[in-house]
């Protein structure tokens, strides 16, 4: 029996690193110029904290989180814990445990790592998925939104995506937004029969999520449903109008999309995503976000007006591969130390503890194979040097080491190799 990574999980490889590298230093590095730091919240929370936090009628809540129980412990059970779907809900509780909401505001905090998601994999959406999460907490200015947008922009900005745009709206409050749930329900009441199953039970349900229904009727609908713009109360109306004119000033692409309400039901107001042109076809929203002023008070603590965005890097990274975006090689070894003889292995051992230990990337084949088949893995390897020891070597007290573009050996006494070996590798 061969097993496999479960469907929907990618390995990352080691050719991959390089990418990843990338995107997780760039993304810290972004992360601390805005003022943020890092937070990471456990992998797996209480199932209920996510089924609170991200409603009911939401796909995330009603069919994609993965449940974690104990083999042969009963007494934990199954169900009781799941694998985080998101970052929001884990940091908040973390927020609320430690008191950090004693702390000046707003706080800015930013993860990074894995969520999980039982999705439908293709190309471009996984069910272990990679995030950069950041979270900007206890202030109601558009400004702070405005900032998340820039972070969101950013991050793709500075990892080589270009064509970038918003898709922005606002999904009002919870003063503003019953009013236009019901008006929703009452356009698609009469048209109740034509929907399709899933659709009808989110019209009882969660009305906001037949916005996002990809079915072809249901979109047929929606094209003269009512819009949430019109619903807006002042407050929500004014806050939108602050963000539209500060990203005008700014002069980020954006565009209205009625349609907009994102997966997750704790937002209120903005809600955005980043869309790329290039790369990925339908899965164009590179990254989303939005304000979620009443999450903190669900969770049990005061109101606390919050707003913050996630990117998947795994789809990052695609893109990135698509449009060929140059990232540095990951630091290989420096010197590969070649042996013969069991007298000269124990003083390639020795050798190779050395060089290691004077901070050289130092690598052997072992397994006492021919020099031929040690110098085509040094090749394989691309190190610039190969250090070789036979027994005349040991006897002489003195190391041949090549040169592998040069092809030139020279011989160098044991003692000094390893600052001759130094100062050629790092001067
Ligand atoms: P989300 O839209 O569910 O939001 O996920 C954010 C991003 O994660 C997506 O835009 C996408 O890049 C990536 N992503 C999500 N699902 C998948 C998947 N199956 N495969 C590949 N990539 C995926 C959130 O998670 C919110 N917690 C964001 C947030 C933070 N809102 C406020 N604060």
């Amino acid at each position: 029996m061969r097993f496999q990574s479960p469907r929907g999980m990618v390995d990352i490889l080691p050719e991959d690193q390089p990418y990843w590298r990338h995107v997780t230093k760039a993304s810290e590095k972004l992360a601390r110029s805005f003022g943020y730091e890092r937070l990471d919240p456990v992998l797996i929370e209480d199932t209920g904290l996510f089924l609170r936090s991200i409603g009911e009628g939401t796909d995330i809540h009603d069919k994609e989180m993965y449940v974690v129980g104990v083999l042969g412990k009963a007494e934990e059970k199954m169900g009781d814990l799941a694998l985080r779907p998101e970052f929001t809900a884990g940091v908040m509780r973390a927020y609320l445990e430690h008191g950090l909401s004693s702390r000046p505001t707003p706080l800015r905090l930013y993860s990074l790592g894995h969520v999980f998601r039982h999705e439908a994999p293709q190309l471009g959406r996984y069910r272990q998925i990679s995030q950069f999460n950041c979270e900007a907490i206890g202030s109601l200015d558009p400004a702070l939104d405005l900032e998340i947008m820039l972070i969101a922009w950013r991050f793709f900005e500075d990892n080589g995506m270009k064509d970038l745009a918003f898709q922005v709206n606002s999904t009002g409050c919870p003063q503003c937004r019953p009013r236009y749930v019901e008006a929703l329900r009452a356009y698609f009441a009469p048209h109740a029969p034509k929907l399709n199953l899933d659709d009808r039970r989110r019209l009882e349900v969660n009305p906001l999520r037949v916005l996002d229904s990809k079915a072809e009727d249901t979109q047929a609908l929606l094209a003269d449903a009512p819009q949430m713009g019109d619903y807006l109360c002042e407050e929500c109306a004014a806050h939108f109008a602050a963000l539209k004119g500060y990203l005008d000033a700014l002069g980020r692409p954006y565009s209205i999309n009625p349609r907009l309400v994102r997966g997750l039901d704790y937002y209120t107001k903005t809600v955005f995503e980043v869309w790329g042109k290039e790369g990925l076809g339908a899965q164009n929203a590179l990254c989303g976000g939005g304000r979620y002023d009443g999450l903190i008070e669900l969770l049990g603590g005061p109101p606390t007006p919050s707003v913050g965005f996630a990117a998947g890097i795994d789809r990052l990274v695609l893109s990135m591969k698509a449009l060929d975006v140059p990232v540095e090689p990951l630091p290989g070894p420096q010197v590969l130390v070649a042996y013969l003889g069991a007298d000269a292995k124990l003083s390639a051992l020795q050798l190779l503890n050395d060089l290691r230990e004077a901070g050289l990337r130092a690598t052997a084949t072992f397994g006492d194979r021919g020099l031929k088949a040690q110098f085509r893995f040094a090749d394989r390897a691309g190190v610039p040097y190969t250090l070789v020891l036979g027994s005349d070597e040991v006897a002489q007290g003195v190391v041949s080491a090549r040169d592998m573009a040069a092809s030139s050996q020279t011989q160098v006494p044991r003692a000094d190799i390893v600052a001759w070996l130094a100062e050629r590798l790092t001067g």
